[in-house]
């Protein structure tokens, strides 16, 4: 079976650059990318490919390359779906804010909507696709939806987790280090595993494409992200223990990470992770052991966010403290607002809950994020119900330029890592800052000996 249309449902972090990869590398293939939101889908058609919706490195450019040719961006959902012999769900899981499960589970009611819009539209076979983030046995609840409700044609279900990360997408999409496809184990459901295998072979060597059974599949998205985030908490954990004893936590990290076992990556002690993933996979893993009895395995793992919420919190008191224990109308300057650099993305990033941290001390935030805009970041503080939105508004300045938050600040907090950070004259900078000047390099990205002969008292992670 030849795969020659593929609708996606979401255009989001996941969907949009997805979907541009495979039609950048299948010319041969049409993709269809819907989404409900009208606003997103006109800013994914802007003809100047530099306003799409979502910022990524490289991105505007494949869209500039496949849009209009073999990739489209439309709201119209079922005739979407109606076309495409294959249809990918990456709608947004969140944690669910309400009932059962409430902060812990996932909310599948967008998946559910899905799955229900297509067992109405379709009049043909199809391949369904969750590339969504899952709890685990997702894929059979979307079968008996799509079974029962449907006009009687054949649905394959197919877990594809995505494993990009934001920032990153596009090479780790173009270059993946593997593909992970989990279907039925009956001859049909082979047929389609290899028929999205074949379509990935465009351009992915076929040892990096494994076939797994869908549960299989489903929980390795879930064990990775636990695994990566467990290692983000442990190297948090020591980085507590450095700052009591006197070990500096980047050396530590250096140390462990040489041991070929142990390896280097995902070792960067930091303010706290965030992002869309990390946090809310955990969670469903916890929840899916509790629903088990596995009543071990559950905190085993809800430890890994325990420690990162405690992590983010110690940095916003560790302000407070340095500051002579009040920053009741003083100034902090933020920089970076986003959950890691080279994204706009914001979900679950640690500034938002050191900002709302430091606002309930009365402090005064500036911020300036590369990417991020003000109405962002006003939302972000909303969403957390703390406060008005008025008292929100006024606790919280956006600046155009680094130089320009800082100035007249009590101290400086670095919450995401962009690259600029690096370059920028400090000097300048302390010299426009109320004295003592603080600088919290929540990321570790600047050079302590060299800050502190300006004259900052400089307060890395873990040292
Ligand atoms: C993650 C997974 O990496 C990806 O495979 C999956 O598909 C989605 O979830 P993402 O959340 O986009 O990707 O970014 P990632 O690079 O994993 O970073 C997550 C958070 O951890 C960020 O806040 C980042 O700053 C933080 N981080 C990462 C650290 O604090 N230290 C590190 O060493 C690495
Ligand atoms: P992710 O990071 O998982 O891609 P996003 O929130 O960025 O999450 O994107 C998910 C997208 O899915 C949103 O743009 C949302 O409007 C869209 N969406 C949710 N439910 C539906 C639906 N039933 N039909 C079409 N689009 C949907």
């Amino acid at each position: 079976m030849e795969i020659t249309k593929i609708c996606c449902i979401g255009a989001g972090y996941v969907g949009g650059p997805t979907m541009a990869v495979i039609a950048q590398k299948c010319p041969h293939i049409k993709v269809t990318v819907v989404d409900l939101n009208e606003q997103r889908i006109k800013d994914w058609n802007d003809p100047n490919t530099d306003n799409i919706p979502i910022y990524e490195p490289g991105l505007s450019e494949i869209v500039a390359e496949a849009r209009g040719r073999n990739l489209f961006f439309s709201t119209e959902v079922d005739k979407a779906i109606d076309e495409a012999q294959v249809i990918f769900i990456s709608v947004n899981t969140p944690t669910k804010t309400y009932g059962k499960g409430k902060g812990m589970a996932a909310d599948l009611k967008y998946i559910e909507l899905c799955a229900r819009q297509i067992a109405k539209v379709a009049k043909q076979n199809k391949i369904v696709v969750e590339k969504s983030t899952l709890p685990v046995r997702t894929a059979e609840a979307i079968k008996s939806i799509l079974d029962n409700t449907g006009n009687g044609v054949q649905f394959q279900i197919l877990s594809n987790p995505e494993f990009l990360a934001e920032g990153t997408a596009v090479k780790d999409l173009l270059n993946p280090d593997r593909i992970l496809i989990g279907g039925d184990t009956t001859s049909e459901g082979e047929t389609a595993i290899n028929a999205l295998v074949d379509v990935y072979a465009n351009w992915v060597d076929k040892d990096k494409i494994l076939t797994t059974n869908v549960w299989s599949s489903e929980l390795s998205k879930l064990t990775a992200n636990a695994f990566l985030a467990q290692r983000i908490s442990s190297i948090n954990a020591m980085s507590e223990l450095c700052e009591k004893t006197g070990a500096d936590v980047n050396e530590v990290a250096k140390a462990i990470g040489m041991d070929s076992r142990i390896g280097p990556k995902f070792l960067k002690a930091s303010v706290g992770f965030g992002g869309s993933c990390f946090q809310k996979d955990i969670l469903n893993l916890v929840y899916i052991a509790k629903s088990y009895g596995l009543n071990e395995v559950a905190d085993y793992w809800e430890q890994v966010i325990i420690m990162n919420d405690h992590q983010k919190r110690r940095f916003s008191n560790k302000i407070v403290q340095t500051l002579y224990n009040t920053v009741a109308g003083k100034k902090i300057a933020f920089l970076g607002w986003a959950f890691k650099k080279d994204t706009n993305d914001t979900r679950e990033s640690a500034a938002i809950y050191v900002a709302d941290d430091l606002i309930n001390e009365q402090a005064q935030i500036s911020v300036y994020d590369p990417k991020v805009s003000r109405a962002k970041m006003l939302s972000d503080l909303d969403y957390l119900e703390t406060r008005t939105s008025g008292e929100n508004n006024s606790s919280l300045a956006t600046f155009d330029s680094a130089y320009d938050a800082c100035k007249g600040a009590h101290a400086i907090a670095i919450l995401t890592e962009w690259d600029e950070f690096t370059t920028y004259d400090w000097q300048k900078i302390y010299d426009s800052m109320h004295k003592p000047a603080f600088l919290f390099d929540g990321r570790n990205i600047l050079d302590a000996k060299e800050l502190e002969s300006i004259g900052f008292i400089y307060k890395g992670i873990g040292s």
